[in-house]
């Protein structure tokens, strides 16, 4: 019998690390020839995951420009992608969450009569605009898509309220398979600054910052309560990876450059920040995927937003919505750093997003939907 032709499209960091171990898992499989096609919407960004993960894509359409519209990534993707389909003429194509390349990924597989794997399916935060362009682009997929591979119960509960009942598999989520080949307790880091950093000694809080919804005053609210934490906690240190968007750069160097306590650092590759993210304090974010890895690995995280598509951990207790109110992320930052009580009660391992087997059920369900093998069991957690 053919192998079945798996293609994973995916472009931007988070989509990277997520899907970077599931194509190595179908690569495993001995029905299943593994097609990798990068949007490469991140540039510098993908190409290190690509590296940690040693994965050799098949195929690149190289977008990336610098300040790019939503308009011009989902335009090129939708035209590179006609090439790469005609190329590699797959029997499925895999998109991951909520991106414009996720988007454009599932729309052209559409326009080639290409059924659609849809990994990190069913989140919702039901509010268009926030995160914007995520809402949407998620719901836009989950109309296009054949298969739903949701991390969670309450992600396919979503579907299900949508009226999708099809194709719905609970499998946990990939960056758990993914962290399970990053984080070692004997990890040395390659960088000066976070081989010295005082673990142990002092509070390290871990920040990351970059969603569209939050640029302009969310954002200047955010790094002004991040400096106002570093100058009022001696026994703090603040270690914030910056993106690479010129926008976000832009807020960090007017509101948090050259503050006592604070290192800006470029972006860390994935297995760096992992470990990173193992030995830190607390964890201050506006990222989708470190409110899925802290918890799992028992670091507290407030959330730089509004709302969140991932209710699970904060009905576990670790992870809380701070907001984007300047007072309100320093009153709650207060609290975990001065109170060890409100801290113990936050800082416990829960794995509400998965057992790091998602990408096994989804390799499994993808050769039951073409009938070449048994139905895998939802993921419980
Ligand atoms: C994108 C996704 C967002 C995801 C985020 C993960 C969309 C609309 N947004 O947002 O859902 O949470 O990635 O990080 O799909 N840049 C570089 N090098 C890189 C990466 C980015 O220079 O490796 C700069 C470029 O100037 C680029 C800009 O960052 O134009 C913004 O990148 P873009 O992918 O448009 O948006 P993100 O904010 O990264
Ligand atoms: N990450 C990384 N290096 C960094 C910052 C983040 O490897 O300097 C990882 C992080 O551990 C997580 C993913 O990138 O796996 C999250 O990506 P991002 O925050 O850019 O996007 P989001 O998850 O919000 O879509």
């Amino acid at each position: 019998m053919e192998k079945l032709r798996i293609m994973s499209v995916f472009g931007t960091r988070p989509e990277a690390i997520k899907m970077c171990p599931l194509v190595r898992e179908l690569a495993s499989r001995p029905e299943i020839e593994s097609l990798c096609c990068v949007t490469a919407q991140h540039r510098q960004m993908l190409d290190s995951v690509l590296e940690v993960f040693d994965c050799k894509p098949d195929w690149d359409l190289n977008i990336m420009t610098p300040r790019q519209t939503l308009s011009s990534i989902t335009s090129k993707c939708l035209t590179g992608m006609d090439e790469a389909i005609d190329a590699l003429k797959p029997d499925m194509i895999l998109v991951h969450g909520d991106t414009s390349t996720t988007f454009a990924g599932a729309l052209s597989a559409f326009y080639h009569q290409v059924p659609v794997g849809h990994v990190e399916a069913g989140l919702r935060t039901y509010d268009k605009y926030s995160p914007f362009p995520e809402e949407m682009n998620r719901k836009l997929v989950s109309a296009i898509a054949d298969l739903y591979f949701c991390p969670t119960v309450n992600n396919r509960g979503n579907l299900l309220k949508e009226g999708i009942t099809q194709g719905l598999f609970v499998t946990g989520n990939t960056v758990i398979d993914a962290l399970k080949t990053t984080v070692r307790e004997d990890y040395q880091f390659s960088t000066e600054v976070l081989n010295h950093l005082p673990y142990g000694e002092k509070k390290i809080i871990l920040v990351t910052c970059h969603r569209r919804e939050n640029y302009g005053e969310p954002m200047r609210n955010i790094m002004q309560a991040l400096a106002q934490i570093a100058r009022e906690h001696e026994d703090v240190e603040l270690v914030y990876p910056v993106h690479l968007s010129p926008v976000v750069r832009e807020a960090v160097d007017t509101y948090l450059r050259g503050t006592p306590r604070v290192h800006l650092i470029d972006p860390l590759p994935a297995d760096e920040m992992h470990n990173l993210m193992a030995r830190c304090y607390l964890v201050m974010t506006d990222s989708g995927g470190l409110q899925e890895e802290a918890p799992a690995l028992g670091k507290p995280v407030l959330v730089l937003r509004r709302e969140t598509e991932r209710p699970e951990a904060v009905e576990a207790g670790t992870v809380r919505l701070a907001g984007v109110v300047q007072a309100d992320i320093v009153a709650m930052a207060r609290e975990l750093i001065e109170d060890p009580e409100a801290y113990r009660k936050m800082a416990h391992a829960v794995n509400p997003y998965g057992d790091g087997h998602a990408c096994r059920r989804i390799a499994d369900a993808i050769l039951w939907h073409f009938g070449r093998g048994e139905k895998p069991e939802d993921y419980r957690a």
